[in-house]
């Protein structure tokens, strides 16, 4: 049978499995990914939640007909697609002249296990379940800040950043509801461990204890031994956002500290509120061997 006959056998194949499976897009028998398209509005919202620009580098892993990088390139980006299917990365390399956007849009016939994504920005996909679980570590390994974004599929135990749902009527296969499902993970920047900090002109040192799963962070907080109450913690990539209040300095205050890590160091800017006055002032942590 022709490579591409067989594409589309197996195409016909995987609708008939996943309409008998109530919609739910399925493997093939080997355990394989198959080849169905993310609707148009879907690969228009993946790279919008991603925010995807002239200055990102994108990999879309199995890129089937090349659309996503496409997408990509056509807002300024760099994109490499890599698919297991030497003729959907000719038909890529195709639609991508026609576009007129082969300058941005390189198409490798590779496996995506064997793929690497170090330089990449952006890590698209639209695979199975089991794939995300196994690409997982890679991708917690890469530069904190990177964004992930996968369609339908989550990663299990590291939740997304953001979910949105998308009414996607002309799905080929899968979906529930009619709704596409795309997921955002922000690869978030290693805070674990406790850290000493000083807020500029104000209170003594603090310690913090910080633990850390994924991106969700749990902050322990004192200035000289006396506990600091720490409302909300947020870490996207390598950006942390504290909500904290207690004495400071004495005095009772509401903070909001914003800071940037970098590696052993963190800096930033606090707000602080007394109940009369509101300041803004530098602060830096630095980690505690
Ligand atoms: C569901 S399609 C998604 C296509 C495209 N990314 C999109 O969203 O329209 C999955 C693609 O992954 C490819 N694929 C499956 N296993 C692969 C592997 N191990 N390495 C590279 N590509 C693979 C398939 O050939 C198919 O084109």
């Amino acid at each position: 049978m022709h490579p591409s006959s067989r594409v589309l056998a197996r195409g016909l194949g995987a609708l008939l499995v996943a309409l008998a499976a109530g919609g739910a897009a399925q493997a093939w028998d080997d355990g394989s990914v198959p080849f169905v398209v993310s609707p148009q509005e879907v690969v228009h919202r993946m790279l919008r939640i991603a925010e995807v620009g002239p200055e990102d580098r994108l990999i879309d892993l199995g890129s089937g007909d090349g659309r996503v990088v496409i997408g990509a390139a056509r807002r300024g980006a760099r994109g490499l697609g890599v698919d297991i299917d030497p003729e959907l990365v000719a038909q890529a390399r195709d639609n991508a002249a026609r576009a007129g956007v082969s300058d941005r849009a390189r198409f490798e016939h590779r496996d995506l296990f064997e793929t690497d994504l170090s330089q990449a920005s952006v890590v698209t996909m639209y695979l199975l379940p089991e794939i995300n679980l196994k690409l997982m570590p890679r991708l917690l390994a890469l530069a904190p800040g990177t964004r992930v974004v996968s369609h339908d599929w989550d990663m299990g135990p590291w939740l997304p950043d953001e979910t949105l749902s998308v009414r996607a009527p002309d799905k080929p296969v899968g979906g529930r509801n009619g709704l596409s499902y795309i997921h955002l993970w922000i690869v978030p920047a290693q805070v674990a461990g406790a850290w000493r900090a000083r807020l500029d002109g104000l209170g003594g040192e603090w310690r913090l204890r910080i633990r850390q799963t994924y991106q969700m962070l749990d902050v322990e907080a004192d200035e000289s031994g006396r506990e600091l109450v720490v409302r909300a913690s947020r870490l996207r990539g390598r950006e942390i956002k504290l909500v904290v209040s207690g004495l400071v300095g004495g005095r009772p205050m509401n903070l909001l500290l914003a800071g940037r890590i970098d590696g052993a160091r963190i800096e930033g800017l606090a707000r602080t509120f007394d109940g009369q006055t509101e300041n803004e002032r530098k602060w830096i942590a630095t980690r505690v061997q």
